[in-house]
């Protein structure tokens, strides 16, 4: 049996060969570098993916020392860098576009050479659209259609992740979701090759993060394990990753209550980061399927969104995957038990999780109530509803909304 470095098991190398076989290889960044200031030895690894860099992060991290420790680092290797301060807010279409623009020649070419992004999953999300665009040509929204397919024609320069938030796994995914202001729309630009080259997670960047946002962003990543463990295209792969997340992601309580705990910090960092390479090779659920238009309908963070739905379809969904919901039970809790009680124990553990991080039970909005059969509308046949552990028709969720809104 061979181990990758993720730790996960590889089946038999010919078995990449044999027509017919279920064994799907990982679409994974190239290289992740984990440990403590690592950003400040950073340039031997962003070295080799360029020597003339574009950054993109918030202004706090170019407030901070650990600017000072980066510029240091490139400056000892020869590495030119171009700095660019992160708007805030989701990542949209139109400051894609302008950023591009703004670093490719009048023929079209890129004028730097790979990309960095350091900061939280807008950032990360923002900086690989614009890795993506820097090769192409055309704005972003040519290569977004309804069904968050791409045509993208040639292959995005090198991305480089720096994430200081653990939560949506952006460091790890295929995809940048970015909104578009004026048609009210948030898509997947998406493309195997956006993936990043190499992914640096230093816990000292996250000691930092407020206790809002960490609890946000941990149950978003908490959200991400459980549903891509349970996933219909969930395969051997994907569920390894998720298991090893789920033992990460018991630290989220200490991360929450002791944000300076940095043996917190990294674990949590590392279920984020295993979360996403789980999510965009395993799918995702209800929980996130309704996110998407809970979000856009009342701006309330992702993560949140993700910590309120999360028991209720866990709740829902447990009878149709009750041995997958027993093991989850058995990870966070370190108990046994029959696949039953097991099952039950996963729903209350996710549940006192919520309640310590105070996560509130229910929306508590009553406007919600009635855009549920929108809400529904707009999410039942997207890919992350089919990936739902069980088929729920748009009826049942319309009713669910009512319950986890009032
Ligand atoms: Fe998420």
């Amino acid at each position: 049996m061979w181990y990758n470095i993720y730790g996960v098991k590889k089946r038999d190398r010919a078995a990449k060969n044999v027509r017919g076989t279920n064994f799907m290889p990982l679409v994974v960044p190239q290289e992740v570098i984990i440990k403590k200031y690592a950003l400040s030895e950073a340039g031997k690894h962003i070295g080799r993916y360029g020597k003339n860099c574009l950054i993109i992060a918030g202004g706090h991290f170019y407030a901070s020392e650990d600017w000072d420790f980066l510029k240091a680092t490139l400056s000892l290797r020869g590495i030119a860098f171009d700095a660019e301060e992160y708007i805030g807010g989701e990542p949209v279409v139109d400051y894609v576009d302008g950023l591009a623009a703004e670093y490719k020649s009048k023929r079209g070419a890129p004028l730097v050479d790979c990309v960095i992004g350091i900061g939280g999953g807008s950032v990360l999300d923002a900086a690989k659209a614009v890795s993506g665009m820097l090769t192409n040509g055309g704005g972003v929204e040519s290569y977004i259609d309804a069904k968050g397919k791409t045509v993208m024609t040639n292959a995005p320069l090198p991305f480089i992740a720096v994430p200081t938030t653990a939560g949506t796994g952006a460091e790890a995914t295929k995809n940048a979701v970015l909104k578009h202001v004026g048609k009210k729309y948030k898509r997947s630009f998406r493309d195997e090759r956006l993936m990043a080259k190499c992914v640096i997670i230093d816990a000292s960047l996250y000691a930092g993060t407020p206790k809002e946002v960490t609890a946000y962003s941990g149950m978003d990543s908490l959200a991400q394990l459980i549903e891509a463990f349970t996933s219909k295209r969930a395969t051997k792969e994907t569920e390894e990753f998720c298991r090893q997340g789920l033992r990460h992601i018991q630290y989220l309580a200490a991360a929450y209550s002791e944000g300076d705990n940095i043996l917190a910090r990294e674990e949590t960092a590392l279920a984020a980061y295993k979360s996403g390479v789980a999510i965009s090779n395993g799918g995702v659920g209800a929980v996130h399927a309704l996110a998407s238009p809970i979000g856009a309908h009342t701006g309330l963070p992702h993560g949140l969104i993700c910590g309120i739905l999360l028991p209720h379809v866990m709740e829902v969904n447990k009878e149709h995957a009750l041995p997958k919901y027993a093991e989850i039970g058995r990870i966070l809790t370190g108990d046994n038990g029959d696949d039953r009680h097991m099952a039950d124990s996963a729903v209350a553990a996710v549940r006192s999780l919520a309640e310590t991080l105070k996560i509130p039970a229910t929306f508590r909005n009553e406007r919600l109530v009635g855009l549920a059969p929108q809400i529904v509308g707009e999410c039942i046949d997207g890919g992350s509803m089919r990936s739902n552990p069980h088929d729920f028709d748009a009826g049942f969720w319309a009713k669910f909304m009512t319950g986890v809104c009032i």
